[in-house]
């Protein structure tokens, strides 16, 4: 038995994510974690809301509710999401929680112990009627570029000419309006990122293993332009993390907080501590130090490729730089982006479908799978109405819902909702003379093979190939032994083919659990059997349920999305959630 610690990046508290985000992390991470379940490994899975920073502070004032009070109703918002897609969490955690605030206070004492941190004065735009700093985004003006009057601090919408706050004309704050604004001298932390450069380029060198996408974009932060810079880890904002040097005042650090992607990563191993003072667990330093037992774990990070810099260079940094024994991560798997409809997914523009709209009109099966089965790994990939209904019809309809049906109900037909008994198949017997069965089992015994090393690889689409194969070829094998035909004029055959095939069905069920874990559960469920244990040999596998095991026959598994119903939504989807 192996040990998994797996964690999603943690979205964003502003508001319901869309498909792309849910592809890019939180899903293809259920995936592995339900995938090393299911191989009896132990798991540990973690995802958490990202709740500090400027994006969390503005969509509470949109919403015009504090924002403590705002994140603590979102995070529930998309927590009960998160279970609507049968994402499972050990813990769905907060990066605003105690146990955060306290990890990341000691993660800054002790970089500051080890040298690592240094302080820097810079000029910042000040405004008095605020009194306050004003980020980038609080700052709005007329683009000089342009000439477009409600430019933002840190880019123009209209032409997208990145800018600088000073450079706008007649500047404002978005807060209060005041254009009394001026430049201010305050002092910020840096971690000294580029005195870590040698350690980290070594340990990404010592990653061959690695996605392409997540190598090369680290490779790219560490020797581009001149190399990595070091980062400013700390803001002048109310809402985050107080700065504190551990438990001590941070002098000249007063009313700022850490910067929202120094503390979000963090959350990764507060959200253990959360899980343990949640009292869903005892132990979690044999997750996260390696003098505590975490050295057997391997630990794995799912993100969309905005992420990468953050994950290779600086949350290693942080964890480097400490000089404590923390477990790093093993393996980071990054993704592309999946448009919509031939433009991009965008929450600030509410276009395309998000995940609450999603399970609204379908189950989260439909979803997962054709999410995943088109996970945008090697390039970015897309989501169009017509591919989404096309890829639900057949493989989840046609495929494995159409083999279901047939065969339980020809079972009922002929010889009741029992499993037949009769003949031998060619998994209880290799002598048997079950010839279509030999031929199935052998491709089985190869599809199962490949599949199971795409899921360890996490090649998330040739995993779903695989499967989709693994399905199809209990349909060659139903077409190739007819049992209907069979049936008149040898019913013990048929039996036995029918037997096989019940078989299958659990089979099934049980590796296609982490991609479509509702319909699995019901595949059981009618199968009258709570043997989900994955197959170590085929053969024995396939001999789980008995003749004379009693099952009902299911209710249509997936239903087909009609025309109508994707014209409707294609339409009710085109334009832009407000
Ligand atoms: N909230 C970020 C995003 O959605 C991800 C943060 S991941 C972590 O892009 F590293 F910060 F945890
Ligand atoms: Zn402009």
């Amino acid at each position: 038995m192996t040990r998994h610690l797996i964690t999603s990046a943690i979205p964003y508290i502003n508001g319901i994510k869309h498909l792309g985000n849910l592809v890019g992390s939180q899903l293809p991470a259920d995936l592995f974690a339900r995938y090393q379940r299911g191989r009896g490994n132990e798991v540990m899975f973690l995802c958490a809301t990202d709740e500090h920073g400027t994006p969390a502070e503005l969509a509470a004032a949109k919403a015009g509710q504090p924002v403590a009070e705002y994140c603590a109703e979102m995070h529930e918002v998309q927590s009960k999401i998160a279970e609507g897609f049968r994402l499972s969490f050990d813990h769905f955690g907060r990066s605003s929680s105690d146990q955060n605030r306290k990890l990341t206070q000691h993660f800054a004492g002790v970089l500051n112990q080890q040298g690592l941190i240094r302080e820097v004065s810079e000029t910042q735009m000040y405004s008095p009627t605020d009194g306050r700093f004003l980020p980038d985004r609080y700052i709005e003006g007329t683009c000089p570029n342009c000439g477009y009057d409600s430019a933002r601090g840190d880019q123009c919408d209209n032409c997208t000419k990145q800018l600088d706050p000073v450079d706008l004309i007649n500047p404002h704050s978005t807060i209060s309006g005041a254009t009394d604004l001026e430049m201010r001298e305050t002092k910020h932390l840096y971690l000294r990122q580029s005195a870590m450069k040698d350690q980290l380029d070594a340990w990404i060198d010592s990653k061959s293993d690695w996605p392409v996408l997540t190598t090369s974009i680290a490779k790219k932060w560490l020797h581009d332009g001149d190399g990595l810079q070091d980062r400013g880890i700390t803001r002048d904002l109310d809402w985050g993390v107080p700065v504190m040097n551990g438990d001590q005042p941070w002098p000249g650090m007063e009313g700022k907080v850490f910067y929202v992607w120094f503390d979000a990563p963090i959350e990764y191993i507060a959200c253990a501590q959360e899980w343990v003072d949640a009292g869903k667990g005892t132990d979690w330093e044999r997750w996260w130090r390696t003098d505590k037992g975490a050295t057997d774990v391997t630990y794995t990070q799912f993100m969309g490729k905005d992420n990468v810099p953050f994950h290779t260079l600086s949350f290693p940094a942080t964890i480097l730089g400490s000089g404590e024994p923390w477990k790093l991560v093993d393996f980071i798997k990054s993704f592309n982006y999946l448009n919509y409809d031939g433009g991009q997914f965008s929450t600030s523009r509410g276009r395309g479908v998000f995940m609450d709209q999603a399970l609204d009109i379908l189950p989260a099966d439909y979803w997962r799978w054709w999410l995943l089965s088109h996970a945008p790994e090697s390039s970015d990939s897309e989501f169009t109405w017509e591919g989404f209904q096309a890829g639900v019809n057949k493989d989840l309809a046609d495929v494995l819902g159409n083999l279901v049906s047939r065969v339980t109900k020809f079972c009922r037909s002929k010889f009741k909702e029992v499993v037949p008994e009769g003949g031998t198949t060619a998994a209880e017997d290799k002598g048997s003379a079950d010839k279509e069965g030999h031929y199935l089992l052998h491709e089985l015994r190869e599809r199962l093979e490949a599949y199971q090393t795409h899921m360890d690889a996490i090649e998330v689409r040739k995993a779903a190939t695989e499967l989709r194969a693994i399905w199809v070829a209990g349909n060659e094998y139903l077409q190739a032994a007819a049992p209907w035909t069979v049936y008149k004029t040898d019913p013990e055959k048929a039996a036995a083919q029918i037997r096989l095939a019940l078989n299958l069905i659990r089979l099934y069920a049980v590796l296609s659990a982490p991609f479509i874990p509702d319909t699995a559960a019901k595949m059981l469920d009618t199968l009258g059997t709570t043997d989900d244990s994955w197959p170590d040999d085929i053969y024995s596998a396939l001999t789980t349920l008995p003749a004379g095991h009693a099952f009902t026959v299911p209710d249509v598994l997936f239903a087909k999305i009609t025309d109508e119903q994707r014209e409707d939504w294609q339409t009710r989807f085109a334009g832009i959630r407000t």
